[in-house]
């Protein structure tokens, strides 16, 4: 047919591929190669029946979502699927879906209008568009509850969460699943279909699925409550449950259209363009300019961990949970008891809540090995240093490692502050030395932060990478700077919210100004969470670095010096109750009040759009200078840091795009007043000026960057 779509005969069926790896996307051709694969074999007399098919690993994952960048742009028009739908689902020989793989998004759309769909055991089928910022645009959401019933179809549309061939099956998305070779299999079926002689079934005049009126509207209802919980400040969600709703209410053609309305108000809608980007930036991350694709990382079958305290735990359950064997050291016994009775209770709390069986627990438990000795640690692939946070300490333990570790052995360290070239020194095998920035509870946190040292080998990158992969995490490289990407940027961004509420702003005022613009949680009941005293610690670490002078924060020492270390001791910037419950504490708006007034500081009504610009462009200021350092490569890394590692918005792109979305030159013009009122804190970036005089965004200067490799 063409490039993209390959027509065959067999026998009596016609078999239409779509070869367009990797992933057989909707690129422009696949459409029309298969709308012309369909009249082709209308067309022919000695054709009885088609099979749709997927070359390569997967049957269609979906639209190209490259296109739609261009369609925002302006620079094309989206070409509507519906058409080729309509010509499928009308064709006078009865057309079979077989999947295998994905069929995703416009995939699944399309087998939808197929007469019938087969698929292999392993396949997974799903509209995953809310992820994107969009909805399904080609009937998803209109024969989707024709197969699947009104309550899955919104399920499936609101959460974008795949179902897997055994689950579409019974939930009727598929007819039949195939035990080996799929083409066989699909193509038995379907000659047993025309052996029938039966009319074949059109997705779009089946009815028996939709409900009734009074079910619907509860199973709508609930949807809607859920939604305004699980996906907060999303766009796409509430919008599929409408269009899944018009499925019930109206007409099929109508139904589509007013599908087609809601899926161009999305794509065309901030949110899109962020998630979109965030697709790409979460793709583009491990493709690092300058290494080679010849490095070939060192298989890990078997780990190693020095610690067992709160991250070493962690860490041991991620090996574990990927089928690696982890010997587990700690110093003294007492340490190593209560290290893995944290991580069997851990597991059994997974367990209860129906998250794992006891089996997989244990098979789990068995793979972690606890020891007091170094014996093993030679046959190790890998070895993570955990230890506390303490340069002698790390010293010593990595001099004994380079003792023991076999050569081409990967050392790690997850030190959070510590210089990783200083810790590398040590060594005799300075290549083979990394940092492994996971984040707290390891064993949860999608983001690890894979750190360069300046002796450190592709190899031992490539490996990082991997094992991020390994783990299921996103691996983000960053140089080794103080803080890393994530922490020195997040200095910045606490400060501020220390220093509103001398000025004025409520705690909770800054909380919530932040967990309005869409944060996971806010500043002060984060400092709350990972422990006041943990905060101060590292402030006054920093303090050694920084320019003298510089206003320093006063009510957060208090808070530390009263004993207030936030939710482990009941009471931080908020009191806690007995259900670990924040509550805003007059004592410290007292003490606030009191400290800020001693110390001369003019309090004000402060807005919560203040409280935002503070907050997010120190974030952006610092993420510009750590960019135009080269501590990470892309503004996108830096975006896939703050999403996975501190409840950024995905919606709003990362902390970088949204700098984009507001106009640098705006950011540039704020951080520059900023600076005029507050002083040195706020010294613009080198980078946000020249982007902002030059017209410029972080999104085009990464396209740049990515051609200078
Ligand atoms: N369009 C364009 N490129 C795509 C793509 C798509 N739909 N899906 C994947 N790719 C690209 C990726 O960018 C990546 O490119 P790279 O190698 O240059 O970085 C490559 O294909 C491989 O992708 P992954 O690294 O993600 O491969 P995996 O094997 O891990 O995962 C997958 C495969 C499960 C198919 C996953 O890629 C995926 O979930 N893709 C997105 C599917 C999706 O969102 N579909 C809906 C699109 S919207 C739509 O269909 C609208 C319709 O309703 C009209
Ligand atoms: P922790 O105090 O919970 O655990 C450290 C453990 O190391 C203790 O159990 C201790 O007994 C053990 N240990 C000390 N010396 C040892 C030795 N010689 N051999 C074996 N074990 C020894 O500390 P945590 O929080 O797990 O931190 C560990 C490292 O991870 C630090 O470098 C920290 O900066 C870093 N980190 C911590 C994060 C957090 O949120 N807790 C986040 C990211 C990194």
């Amino acid at each position: 047919m063409n490039e993209l779509v390959s027509y065959r005969q067999l026998g009596e069926i016609a078999v239409i591929t779509i070869n367009n790896p990797p992933v057989n996307a909707l690129s422009p051709g696949v459409p029309e190669g298969i709308a012309a694969g369909i009249e082709h074999a209308t067309a022919d007399d000695h054709i009885k029946g088609v099979i749709l098919i997927g070359g390569g690993r997967t049957f269609i994952a979906g639209a190209d979502i490259k296109e739609f960048g261009k369609v925002i742009a302006g620079e094309k028009e989206e070409g509507s699927l519906l058409p080729l739908l309509l010509l499928i689902e009308d064709s006078t020989k009865p057309v079979v879906a077989a999947l295998h793989g994905s069929a995703f998004g416009g995939g699944l759309e399309i087998a939808m209008a197929c007469h019938y769909r087969v698929a292999d055991k392993a396949a997974q089928v799903g509209q995953p568009e809310v992820k994107l910022g969009i909805i399904p645009g080609a009937a998803g959401t209109q024969r989707l509850p024709r197969l699947a019933g009104v309550e899955r179809a919104v399920e499936m549309c609101v959460t974008g969460a795949p179902v897997n061939a055994a689950d579409a099956l019974a939930s009727g998305i598929v007819d039949q699943l195939i035990d080996g070779d799929l083409l066989a299999g699909a193509s038995a079926f379907l000659r047993e279909k025309i052996a029938s002689g039966r009319a074949h079934p059109k997705t779009r005049e089946r009815h028996d699925k939709l409900g009734d009126e009074a079910a619907n509207a509860a199973i709508i209802a609930a949807a809607r409550e859920k939604a305004k919980k699980t996906a907060r400040g999303l766009i796409a969600p509430i919008t599929a449950i409408d269009a899944v709703e018009a499925a019930t209410k109206l007409p099929f053609d109508e139904g589509c259209q007013f599908e087609r309305k809601l899926f161009e108000q999305c794509l065309f809608s901030d949110q899109a363009k962020a998630l979109i980007h965030v697709f790409f930036a979460e793709r583009d991350v491990a493709k690092i300019p300058g290494l080679s694709s010849e490095t070939k990382s060192i298989e890990i079958k078997q780990a190693a961990i020095v610690g067992a305290g709160t991250m070493g735990g962690g860490i041991a359950m991620n090996f574990a949970n990927a089928g690696v064997p982890v010997l587990l050291k700690e110093s003294e016994q007492g340490a190593l008891d209560r290290g893995m009775a944290a991580i069997t209770k851990n597991y059994a709390n997974t367990v209860r809540k129906g998250r794992l069986t006891e089996e997989a627990m244990q098979q789990r438990l068995a793979l972690i090995q606890p020891t007091l000795s170094y014996d093993g640690f030679e046959n190790a692939d890998i070895i993570i240093e955990a230890v506390f946070e303490n340069m002698a300490l790390k010293k010593e333990i990595f001099a004994e490692l380079d003792q023991r570790a076999k050569p081409g052995a990967l050392l790690a360290t997850n030190t959070s502050s510590l210089n990783l070239d200083e810790i590398a020194a040590i060594t005799s095998r300075t290549a083979s030395v990394i940092g492994l920035h996971f984040f707290s509870p390891a064993n949860v946190m999608r983001l690890l932060e894979i750190v360069r040292g300046q002796a450190t080998s592709d190899e031992a990158i490539v490996t990082a990478f991997a094992l991020a992969k390994l783990m299921k995490k996103v691996g983000v490289l960053v140089g080794n700077c103080h803080g890393f990407v994530g922490n020195r940027m997040f200095f910045q961004y606490m400060r501020e919210a220390y220093f509103l509420v001398e000025e004025g702003a409520a705690v909770e005022a800054v909380d919530k100004a932040l967990t309005d613009f869409g944060m996971a949680m806010g500043l002060l009941a984060v400092d709350d969470m990972a422990g006041i005293d943990v905060g101060v610690r590292v402030r006054q670490e920093n303090k050694r670095n920084e320019p003298p002078g510089r206003r320093q924060p006063l009510v957060v020492d208090k808070l530390y010096e009263l004993g207030r270390y936030g939710q482990k001791t009941g009471a931080g910037w908020y009191r806690y109750d007995e259900n670990r419950r924040a509550i805003p504490d007059p004592e410290v708006a007292a003490l606030i009040e009191r400290l800020a007034g001693d110390a001369g500081i003019k309090r004000r009504d402060i807005s919560a759009l203040e409280i935002v610009e503070r907050c997010i462009y120190a974030l952006i200021n610092e993420g510009a200078k750590i960019l135009e350092e080269g501590f990470a490569w892309r503004a996108g890394d830096i975006d896939i840091v703050y999403l996975n590692g501190y409840g950024f918005p995905a919606w709003r792109g990362g902390p970088m795009w949204y700098a984009d979305t507001v106009g640098v030159k705006n950011v540039y013009d704020r951080v520059c007043a900023l600076h005029a009122e507050h002083g040195a804190w706020w010294e613009p970036a080198p980078l946000l000026k020249q982007l902002a005089e030059n017209g410029g965004s972080f999104a085009a200067w990464d396209k740049e960057k990515g051609t200078q490799k």
